[in-house]
């Protein structure tokens, strides 16, 4: 893979391509991690002398038509605040641009175009034509190959990985390829079928699973608990078997929380009730693990060389069910391992409890991270292969 820091853009026309598919409401960025691990790329392309624009989507728009609601415009304002150089957003661009070196140009959503989520040729060539140098920095949306993540960087003259992109990669790598051991990774979140891809490729190579959430709860059904009415997949018993029998056959384990704390409601005000596993009832749902699984828990954090984490292990919005991920985040920020995290509601549960700067590396990526657990090559890190090759 080229490398963007290593390239001369004295003067050169460069398309970045970054993740800034951010919350907006009222015309506001209400979350602007993305847009700060994307400052210092673009800064480095004006320091290099380059005539920089950018690109990305936000959110899902209609593709083919304009949305006012899906517009770049309060992503134009942030960067205009947060750059000390001229910034402006263009909305057609296609056909050609001005852009000057020294000023950044933004493009509007990606996604108003036709035929950018099905990698449309004649759009990918498109935009190729407005640059010399083609940047992909959008580690979140990796693992996507539409127009202006993949097609446009197989005919740009050339194509080369950002500093957020590379930093993705090697972090991600550190952690999973060549990892310091114990490995242990912590999947929380709500369902087992969407994450079953990354509970099996992970459990071929962690030395220790921890499971949470939802998805724990398929798991304390297959130990052949009660789980009442909590959200469990029955028809994956089978599947969280063969996972558990997978890492005891690798001297590993995908242990069952001990206790849980359950409710009767899904509520903010629900009264929460601590139990023992096998004690829960018809009617109880359960929301956290309890104090005695968060300590053991802790325990194997603690022990661990490198750590992975992705997704909550209780429904930590509402605090009462909120102690058990609380407690794995203090495990983690107190670890002396490599540790990563990554997806939504893990980084909501980093920034609630403030360990973000004693979490070693935290991905922007969101699907794309999980992606990146199942082993599975990213579209957009298959395309810089090539045209670095
Ligand atoms: C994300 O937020 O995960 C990325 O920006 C990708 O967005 P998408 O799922 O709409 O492609």
């Amino acid at each position: 893979i080229i490398n963007m820091s290593d390239l001369d853009l004295q003067g050169k026309r460069v398309l970045i391509r970054e993740d800034l598919n951010v919350p907006v409401s009222n015309g506001v960025v209400t979350s602007d991690a993305r847009l700060r691990a994307s400052l210092p790329t673009i800064e480095l392309a004006l320091a290099k002398g380059a005539a920089v624009m950018v690109m990305s989507h936000l959110g899902r728009p209609t593709e083919g038509e304009y949305n006012s609601e899906f517009s770049m415009q309060p992503v134009v304002d942030y960067l205009a605040k947060a750059l000390s150089c001229p910034v402006r957003l263009a909305t057609d661009y296609l056909d050609g641009v001005e852009v000057a070196v020294g000023e950044v140009v933004v493009f509007e959503n990606v996604r108003f175009n036709k035929g950018e989520k099905k990698n449309d040729e004649a759009l990918s060539k498109k935009m190729a034509a407005l640059c010399d140098v083609y940047v992909m920095d959008a580690f979140g949306t990796a693992h996507r190959a539409e127009a202006s993540t993949n097609g446009v960087g197989l005919h740009a003259p050339i194509a080369c990985a950002g500093p957020l992109l590379a930093q993705e990669l090697e972090a991600l790598g550190k952690a999973l390829d060549n990892p310091a051991r114990p490995l242990v990774a912590i999947v929380g979140g709500s369902k087992v079928s969407t994450k079953l891809t990354v509970l099996e490729s992970l459990s071929g190579i962690v030395d220790q699973l921890v499971v949470g959430g939802g998805i724990a709860n398929t798991f304390i059904a297959a130990a052949g608990h009660n789980v009442g009415k909590s959200l469990y997949e029955a028809d994956l018993i089978d599947e969280a078997k063969r996972l558990v029998a997978n890492a005891q056959s690798r001297g590993g384990d995908i242990p069952v929380p001990t206790d849980v704390v359950v409710a009767g409601e899904f509520s903010p005000t629900a009264a929460a009730t601590l139990k023992a596993v096998n004690e829960v009832g018809d009617s109880d749902m359960i929301f956290d693990i309890g104090p005695d699984s968060a300590e053991a828990l802790a325990k194997i954090i603690e022990s661990a060389g490198t750590i992975v984490w992705n997704g909550p292990v209780g429904v930590f919005e509402f605090d009462q069910f909120g102690e058990g991920t609380k407690r794995i985040a203090q495990a983690i920020a107190d670890s002396k391992a490599f540790s990563i995290a990554g997806g939504g509601d893990t980084l909501a549960a980093v920034d609630k409890y403030d360990i973000a700067d004693k979490v070693s590396y935290i991905s922007t990526g969101g699907g794309a991270f999980l992606e990146f657990l199942e082993g599975k090559e990213l579209p957009a890190v298959a395309m810089l292969k090539q045209r670095g090759a």
